[in-house]
């Protein structure tokens, strides 16, 4: 095993020896790296003051992609193989800004400058990832907002800022594109070695490769802490001050980061990141492209995983209960044995999955659409983007000779773990597809939870939300769809049926 981590800090190569596994990126740069420009704001992925962007390459293996992390919560194994860029590299040999720092200054986007470093490299990413045509008129408005979602500015004021990103205009031939090719060589290189492991006098940290490689090391160390793009994780770190003794990633782990679409399913390796499974779900179920695009910020998809965020086991996860609606199935494994159990079952109560020690998530697989179905998911929370959910509903329908022939409905937020509504789905089923079966079926949402206050919500907000967000699914099926507060959203889009 290679015991160090080696990566590019900008254009010049890494090895980290002997350093703490869980020290943060952040800690790192603001220490031994010296670089004091990326700013820690919350500690916690939530204000983008800390934004880096890490590249690395894509899918062809012939260029880059350019993804923007929250430093505060990623390690630094997390780096391996990686290129980091901060704020530090923009500018040119010859002083000469950068066309984001550029733009921020003439639009006066900045004040006291705390959270600029962290918007300048979240709008840096957004260009080097968007074609000169693309940004030719400038990006759109809703491009804007997707890539600052996860940036807080407490004194500018967002005008300002924003008019900054929308007078981006790309430099094809900046210091970035020249010396891609270069960058994706010494990538190349750092990918042909050993799996990494590296090891302070506390603990140590595992980045195995493949699938052959990570059921070793759990066989070895059952009790090891599996981690994956560490958005959970990295916060039992930074403010719960967990002490953790061996974490093995599955990030680097090759198999669990594919996607596939089979004869029946879209087949997600539990490594796929957020972003990376954006699209191809969003394909097969336009209701999920708004969905994931208000799952945190663009920073936090881009490290956390589909698999993360099922294992986690969080009664607030989002994917889990619009996953549980379409029927997916969870692939878990351990060594050689794999077993597949229906998703919902893998919630056993508040904080227990079945999940066996040594055993991981290897996959999902989430059903293809049928003829005939419509299918939606809701998240309501405080803030539109950027937040956690205080309800999460997720409804499938499937309506023949006018009556509802399949039906199922899972909530989050409701209960202490991600849930189907067994009373609503029986209100439902073999009933004929109208206003008086789901005003019925709304009644019986009673008997299915007993939510609780918090302090995203109280439990009477959840239970009307919950009865009231089955009664917009039904309109939206029929030509009586609510106007929504999001243009995009506007008009039948789960299609109509009965
Ligand atoms: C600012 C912020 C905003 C967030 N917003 C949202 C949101 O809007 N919606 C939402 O649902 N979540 C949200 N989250 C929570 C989190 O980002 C997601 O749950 C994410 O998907 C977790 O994935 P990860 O890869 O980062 O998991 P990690 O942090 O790496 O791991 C989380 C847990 O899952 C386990 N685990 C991970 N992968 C596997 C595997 N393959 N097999 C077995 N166990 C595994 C780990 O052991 C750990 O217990 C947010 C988090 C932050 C910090
Ligand atoms: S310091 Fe706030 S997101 Fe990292
Ligand atoms: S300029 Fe002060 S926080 Fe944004």
């Amino acid at each position: 095993m290679r015991a160090n981590v080696q990566f590019l800090l900008g254009d010049k190569p890494r090895v980290i020896e002997d350093i703490d596994p869980t020290m943060t990126v952040l800690e790192y740069l603001r220490g031994p790296a010296h670089r004091t420009g990326t700013k820690e704001g919350c500690a916690e992925g939530d204000c983008g003051a800390c934004t880096v962007v890490l590249a690395e390459p894509d899918e062809t293996g012939e260029g880059l992609t350019y993804r923007a992390v929250n430093s505060c919560i990623q390690f630094v194994p997390s780096l391996d193989g990686k290129q980091l860029i901060t704020v530090e590299d923009l500018k040119a040999r010859n002083g000469q800004l950068h066309p984001v720092q550029e733009a921020m200054c003439s639009s006066e986007a900045s004040q006291c400058g705390f959270c600029t470093p962290g918007i300048v490299m979240s709008l840096f990413a957004m260009d080097r990832n968007t074609s000169s045509d693309a940004l030719e008129e400038g990006a759109t408005s809703d491009h804007i907002m997707d890539t600052l979602a996860g940036n807080l500015c407490r004194c500018t004021g967002y005008g300002p800022i924003l008019a900054a990103a929308g007078s981006i205009r790309k430099d094809s031939d900046d210091k970035f594109a020249a010396a891609e090719a270069d960058v994706l060589r010494q990538l190349n290189v750092f990918a042909e070695g050993e799996m990494m492991s590296v090891r302070n006098p506390k603990r140590s940290y595992f980045a195995p490769r493949t699938i052959a490689e990570l059921t070793g090391l759990l066989s070895d160390m059952p009790h090891a802490q599996i981690v994956a793009g560490l958005t959970d994780v990295g916060l039992w770190v930074t403010k719960q001050h967990r002490e953790l003794d061996t974490l093995i990633s599955i990030s680097a782990v090759s198999e669990l980061k594919e996607i596939s679409i089979t004869e029946k399913h879209i087949d997600i390796g539990a490594g796929v990141t957020l972003s990376d499974a954006h699209e191809t779900l969003a394909s097969y179920y336009p209701d999920l492209d708004e969905f994931i695009r208000r799952f945190a910020s663009i920073q936090i998809r881009n490290a956390g995983t589909v698999g993360g965020n099922i294992a986690n086991g969080s009664p607030i996860g989002d994917l889990p209960p619009a996953f549980i609606a379409l029927n997916a199935t969870l692939v878990l494994r351990k060594g050689e044995a794999t077993r597949e159990i229906l998703l919902e079952e893998f919630f056993i109560e508040y904080g227990k999955q079945d999940r066996q020690l040594g055993e991981f998530v290897e996959r999902v697989l989430v059903p293809l659409p049928r003829d005939d179905e419509a299918f939606a998911c809701y998240k309501i929370s405080k803030r539109f983007e950027q937040d956690i959910s205080a309800v999460c509903a997720a409804f499938r329908v499937r309506v023949e000779d006018g009556q509802v022939s399949e039906v199922r409905v899972a909530f989050g937020g409701m209960a202490g773990t991600p849930k189907r509504a067994r009373s609503c789905e029986a209100a439902l089923f073999g009933q004929p597809w109208t206003e008086a079966t789901v005003r019925n079926a709304m009644q019986s949402l009673n008997g299915d939870f007993t939510p609780m206050t918090d302090m995203r919500s109280s439990a009477d907000y959840r239970s009307l939300a919950a009865r009231n967000l089955l009664m917009k699914f039904y309109l939206e099926t029929t030509d009586q769809a609510p106007e929504q507060r999001v243009s995009e959203m506007t008009g039948g889009r789960h299609g109509h049926i009965g």
